[in-house]
């Protein structure tokens, strides 16, 4: 969501905090500004549009100043105007601060402060917090704030600054990340490790209720109720090249490539060869309940809930797990029965969208076991779960997720398959599911190597302005994702449905303006999906197939084919969604989009 930077100590400010946003641009993009103190008080520059712009904006301002803060902007409230962007100050000029979050209570804040004489400027939830420190503040910001948040109903990570102390920040954090880094006569906070690592790697993580007080010589944790935190410095391993294009001219094209790499990352150091299953560290302190769980619920949101549904089938074919997948959002103000035996996993990229940390905390209230199938070490989801997995993918920073459902896949393949050993499968089918596994990564390789066909299709289809995805089984969920992908970063409308399920309604849309992706492998529903397809073509559609390799048969009965080498059934969909993505991203290039920062979206969902 909204990304936050605040900086103190002695280098030059306003380039810092640009560099720091640009490297945060992909979590919020409609906004951006930054704040700081100078000769004449607090001064705020920020305006809708890019980091870019409020970089041009600030090319000539030339400040000298220890201390600031910067945002860039995912709306909640109020348009995208300059505003409403962050950050905000009260009306004395005495506060400012960014924030990312929603204050829940602010228009019964707002309507008190008013009636104190406070006035209001923006249509924004946030202006509330800088008009509501002000008003508690007694000589000491870091009090002013533990008082005002105690006030604060909602979410928040927050970095405030006060003209009374300018060398100082004040962070706070509820429910949205922020993280503190430590350098030598200089520390930075920001809600993304991106915006500082090339800086420090000596990390705090902040938690949900407290607060900080950062000078350039000293970081103290406390909580809002004034108790001291006594915390970890921790080194952080980050390659500054992970967060960078490397040449490609997009992020999730380089994330796309990536993948032969990522997915053999997940599998490494886990895969038992000779016995045929797989081993993870993270699992081994809950592995009782793990290998005992009678049933399963994976929570999840957007491309994650594709992975999980992709997990549930695995479960079900390699385990015999019976699994059911829930939107995080919904399972969270469900009444979820759960019992000693389930276990709940949490499948999240970020490991910081509101609504599965909801869900996990939902589920723990209830007594469960709670897994975490995660990206970002150091985020609040592994931090909240009893035991998990991180895919190691590496930064992710193209807003529509490519690599990290593939890793997801990979990891549930492998949970499933070392469930499946204890089970029901024999060490030799384990062998052979990890040679499988083990050949992915090089076949991924080689679709990605034979992309022209994809960019012929693109070109051809790019005007349309529907498009269909149909899978069974497995792949029933990458045609879910390949339509997600499509309409994410293309803004082209497509739906993806269970293939048989066309009959039931979309067939009704089908015409020759029609495009119909058909994820059509030899796998045991190959023949059911040749009728599909026989059904789509008799009214006139157009079908694009993605089929395994050495199936001429196809070309002959589709208006285009996508080649994948042939896997395990069950592992298909690692090799199936790779030409879907690149699909998306070349429909979206040639329409003129920003394939890594789509209108509206976030990377990373951390509002309900
Ligand atoms: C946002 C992103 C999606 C992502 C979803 C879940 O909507 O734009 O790409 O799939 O959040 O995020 P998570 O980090 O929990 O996987």
């Amino acid at each position: 969501m909204c990304g936050i930077i605040g900086y103190v100590g002695d280098r030059e400010v306003i380039p810092l905090l640009i560099q720091g946003l640009k490297r945060m641009e992909y979590r919020g993009y409609d906004s951006a500004g930054v704040g700081l103190f100078g000769p004449d008080g607090f001064l705020l520059r920020k305006d809708k549009g890019k980091v870019a712009d409020l970089e041009s904006a600030l090319s000539t301002v030339r400040i000298e100043t220890h201390a600031g803060i910067g945002h860039t902007r995912w709306a909640t409230h109020g348009v995208p105007n300059a505003i409403n962007a962050h950050p905000h100050m009260d009306d004395k000029g005495f506060i400012i601060l960014a924030h990312n979050g929603i204050i829940e209570n602010y228009e019964a804040l707002r309507e008190e402060l008013t009636r104190s004489g406070h006035r209001f400027v923006s249509d924004t939830d946030t202006e509330t917090v800088a008009h509501l420190i002000e008003e508690v503040y007694e000589g000491d910001l870091l009090v002013a704030v533990q008082r005002a948040l105690r006030l604060v109903r909602g979410t928040y990570g927050l970095v405030i600054m006060c003209s009374q102390a300018p060398d100082q920040i004040v962070a706070a954090r509820l429910g949205s990340p922020l993280i503190i880094g430590h350098g030598k006569g200089e520390n930075f906070v920001a809600s993304d490790l991106a915006a500082f690592v090339e800086f420090t790697r000596d990390v705090t993580y902040m938690e949900d209720g407290e607060v900080a007080l950062i000078t350039k010589d000293k970081i103290v944790h406390k909580t809002l109720a004034d108790q001291f935190v006594p915390k970890k410095v921790e080194k952080i391993s980050f390659d500054i090249e992970q967060i960078e294009k490397g040449g490609f001219p997009h992020f999730m094209l380089k994330e796309i490539n990536e993948q032969p790499r990522t997915i053999a990352d997940a599998m490494r150091g886990r895969l038992l060869v000779e016995e045929g299953t797989v081993r993870f560290g993270g699992m081994s302190e809950r592995e009782t309940e793990f290998a005992g769980a009678k049933r399963a619920i994976f929570v999840a949101c957007g491309t994650s809930w594709h992975a999980a549904l992709v997990g549930e089938y695995l479960f079900e074919e390699l385990a015999g797990l019976p699994v059911e997948v829930e939107y995080a959002s919904e399972f969270r103000y469900r009444s979820p029965i759960l019992d000693d035996h389930t276990v709940v996993f949490a499948i999240s990229q970020s490991g910081e969208t509101a609504d599965t940390l909801a869900a996990i905390r939902e589920a723990k209230s209830r007594g469960a076991t709670v897994f975490g199938v995660c990206n970002v070490v150091g985020s609040s989801i592994p931090r909240e779960t009893h035991a998990g997995v991180f895919l190691h993918a590496g930064p992710e920073i193209g807003v529509a997720s490519t690599k990290a459902f593939t890793s997801q896949i990979a990891v549930l393949s492998m949970l499933a398959l070392s469930l499946g050993r204890r089970r029901r499968i024999s060490a030799a089918e384990g062998r052979r599911l990890i040679e499988e596994l083990r050949a992915i990564p090089r076949k991924v390789a080689s679709i990605l190597n034979g992309v022209d066909e994809i960019q012929t299709i693109a070109q051809q289809y790019r005007d349309h302005r529907n498009f269909l995805y149909l899978g069974r089984g497995v792949n029933f969920p990458v045609a879910l994702e390949g339509a997600l992908k499509l309409k994410e970063i293309s803004y082209i409308h497509a739906e993806g449905y269970p293939a048989a399920e066309m009959k039931h309604g979309p067939i009704a849309l089908i015409d020759d303006a029609m495009p119909v992706v058909f994820i059509a492998i030899r796998d045991g529903t190959y023949e059911k999906i040749l009728s599909n397809i026989a059904e789509v073509r008799a009214r006139r559609g157009r079908v694009i197939a993605v089929a395994t390799e050495g199936d001429r048969d196809i070309a002959g009965r589709v208006d285009h084919v996508i080649y994948v080498p042939e896997t395990h059934p069950m592992l298909s969909p690692l090799l199936t969604v790779v030409p879907l993505q690149l699909l998306a991203y070349h429909i979206a290039v040639l329409r003129g989009c920003n394939v890594d920062m789509p209108r509206n979206l976030a990377k990373s969902v951390t509002v309900e």
